[in-house]
């Protein structure tokens, strides 16, 4: 816990939020999946019996007779003596429904190239790369790490390990070799699947040759024995033959023939690497049958699913929670049409995302606010050139929506009608906790509003007790959930140290949050070093190990500053070696972005970096990094009576004022 969850209590409601609320049109409420308020309090009477129910819109290959084992806190199994396939969940079982001819997948390519995949024929990819992946021994317990950009095949690979009993590690296409490394390292990957490349702001990204790179670190020796590449952006790559397999090649000696096997329902699915407060990323474990219960249940609850009329599109990357949740598993569990598009938002302009809604008749869009502030600074033109009308429910997740983002979204991309929900959760949530509920809750901009139905959320004081209405505090999650994080892989004592410790078996999500006069819950940012950079998690601590890996750098902090278009951004501190004479001080700042981009990942890259010569600590040595956050702000310095030396923060402040 850090020196910063104090702020929380003095937290007021995000700037511009009023108690204006939108309730839903009679139209939408007549069609909406959930209409009877009496789901929440039914849930809440016996929250084991909801998710049972809801986890009978599964298939299981063997029925489950106990709902929650928490009888070992805080290690929760859900349905555990059931057994299922979550890839024939997501596929066969739809064909065999007779939905085989509806589109599972509009792909879209950055360059303009397309493809359409229906539920049969993604079905019989699946198998077929199943197939292929049993050849190269991947078995029930294995490890499968998966480097992709934004195409088919990364949800048929993801698909075919699951149906395999194999757990995914996805890692995100930005990252750098180091960080690739370390997560093939920590989940002892057996394969790695990659593409050649992809297309992003109308250039190639090379992927295959950070694998390399990744694979060569720490003296070439790894638990990865194969690697398969997928052919998609045309790039050379250098290639191992006695490691290396093109997909495409080694697919043809494949037919579509592959029974799917049950797997007992905490099977693990997959490990997905996030950042925790320090250096060292969490590998957060999620498992089958809870996870694919609840991503389902509020997918179709959430965003009001009609699988048979609705297409559906998430613009996050797979290589992120979001992409998991609410382009793989939950859209397919229920047989949903989806967009997926492989590029960014601008290329070849600002209109492609709002081309793309036009061209395929998307109706429930969801994304993050930093991409709705970036649009809104572009401008409303851009959007009302297109076709928009055929939207009807509006996402948005990451980081709280501010309300003028919030008004501009429902404005211009929902034609002033589409409900928006503000969908709080986290990677280690697995599925969405709190959100409107669009046919039920009058909405308020700027607030994720309510608990989803057998889910129990509330806000605490320090001391562990709920706080009242207009109160402030922090986030807990009372009971356990079916999509929640069962460990950090191999780290059962981090997984306990980090979220229970606190509050004994109640969840610390490390956000604080206020309840207003009506007891809906507002988001109001991390208590710990955890940054939130255009929707994406960072922590301080990794980028501060990295900024003194460098030769130049004696020692540095690095804080989350307010940013009008990401959220937050990264500002580091950073003291130089006296004795380095390598860099210039003008040299400094941009090898030192160019070296954090290149250790963790472009994502990571600070906006800004003050060569400084003192960093603020208390007596005891400890950096105020508080400080730091009012002065990369531009704010005036909090209390400094508590620094060893209380001249240093009005030398960095001067300092970062002159480059205002
Ligand atoms: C953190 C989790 C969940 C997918 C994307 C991020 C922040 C997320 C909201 C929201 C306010 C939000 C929280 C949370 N967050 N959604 N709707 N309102 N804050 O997943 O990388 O695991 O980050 O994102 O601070 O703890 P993640």
């Amino acid at each position: 816990m850090s020196d910063q969850t104090g702020s929380i209590e003095s937290h007021h409601l995000p700037k511009g939020a009023t108690a204006e609320t939108y309730a839903p049109s009679p139209e939408f409420r007549e069609q909406a999946n959930v209409t009877d308020p009496s789901v929440y309090w039914k849930a809440a009477q016996d929250p084991e019996g909801y998710w049972a129910e809801q986890a009978q819109n599964l298939q299981w290959t063997k029925p489950f007779s106990e709902v929650l084992d928490w009888t070992n806190p805080p290690f929760a199994k859900w349905f555990q003596d059931g057994e299922l396939n979550v890839a024939s969940n997501c596929l066969d079982r739809h064909v065999a429904a007779g939905n085989g001819d509806r589109v599972a997948l509009h792909f879209e390519g950055e360059p303009g190239d397309t493809r359409t995949l229906t539920y049969a024929e993604l079905t019989h990819e699946v198998k077929r790369a199943a197939n292929m992946l049993t050849s190269l021994g991947v078995a029930e317990g294995d490890r499968v790490a998966i480097y992709m950009p934004m195409i088919p095949e990364t949800v048929i690979a993801m698909l075919a390990v699951a149906r395999l009993g194999a757990a995914h590690s996805v890692v995100f296409g930005g990252f750098s070799a180091e960080s690739l490394r370390a997560r093939i390292d920590d989940a002892e990957a057996r394969l790695v699947i990659t593409a050649d490349g992809g297309w992003r702001k109308g250039r190639v990204s090379a992927l295959k040759p950070t694998v390399d790179d990744a694979l060569a670190l720490n003296g070439g020796g790894s638990t990865v024995s194969r690697v398969l590449v997928v052919e998609r952006a045309g790039n050379d790559v250098a290639f191992d033959e006695d490691r290396d397999l093109w997909w495409h090649r080694e697919i043809t000696a494949f037919d579509g023939e592959h029974e799917a096997q049950g797997f007992p329902a905490e099977n693990p699915l997959f490990i997905l690497y996030t950042s925790g407060t320090t250096g060292k990323p969490k590998g957060i474990l999620h498992t089958s049958g809870g996870y694919l219960t609840q991503v389902s249940t509020t997918h179709r609850d959430v965003f009001d699913l009609k699988p048979d009329t609705d297409v559906y599109w998430c613009t996050a990357d797979i290589g992120w929670i979001t992409g998991h949740s609410y382009v793989v598993y939950g859209p397919l569990a229920n047989g949903a049409t989806q967009v997926i598009y492989e590029g960014t938002p601008e290329t070849p302009d600002w209109g492609r995302w709002w081309s793309i809604i036009q061209k395929y008749g998307v109706t429930i869009f969801y994304t993050a606010p930093t991409a709705i502030r970036a649009c809104m600074k572009v401008g409303r033109q851009v959007p009302e050139q297109y076709d928009l009308s055929s939207i009807r429910v509006l996402g948005s997740v990451g980081e709280p929506i501010n309300p003028e983002a919030w008004r501009w979204y429902r404005e211009v991309i929902g034609a002033g009608t589409a409900p928006i929900v503000d969908t709080w959760w986290q990677t280690e949530t697995g599925a969405i906790m709190i959100s409107p509920l669009p046919g039920l809750t009058p909405l308020k901009p700027g607030s994720a509003q309510v608990p989803q139905p057998g889910i129990s959320v509330t806000v605490v004081g320090e001391d562990g007790a709920p706080v009242e209405n207009g109160q402030g505090g922090l986030l807990v999650v009372q009971r356990p959930w079916p999509s929640m994080v069962r460990t950090i892989w191999g780290d059962d004592q981090r997984f306990i140290d980090t979220y229970w410790a606190k509050f004994g078996d109640r969840y610390f999500a490390g956000d604080g949050a206020r309840l207003d006069e009506d007891g809906d819950v507002w988001l109001l940012g991390r208590v710990d070093d955890v940054m939130n950079v255009s929707g994406h998690r960072l922590s301080t601590a990794e980028i501060e190990s990295a900024l003194v890996e460098h030769h130049a750098v004696a020692e540095s902090a690095v804080v989350g500053a307010d940013d009008e278009t990401t959220g937050q951004a990264v500002v580091a501190f950073v003291i130089l070696k006296s004795q380095q004479s390598i860099l210039s001080l003008d040299d400094a700042e941009p090898e030192l972005k160019k070296h954090v981009a290149a250790q963790i990942g472009a994502i990571a890259r600070p906006r800004q970096i003050f060569i400084v010569s003192e960093l603020p600590k208390t007596r005891s040595g400890k950096i105020m990094r508080r400080l730091l956050k009012d002065a990369a702000e531009g704010r005036e310095v909090g209390d400094t009576t508590t620094l060893a030396d209380t001249s240093v923060m009005q030398t960095i402040s001067d300092r970062v004022r002159s480059e205002r």
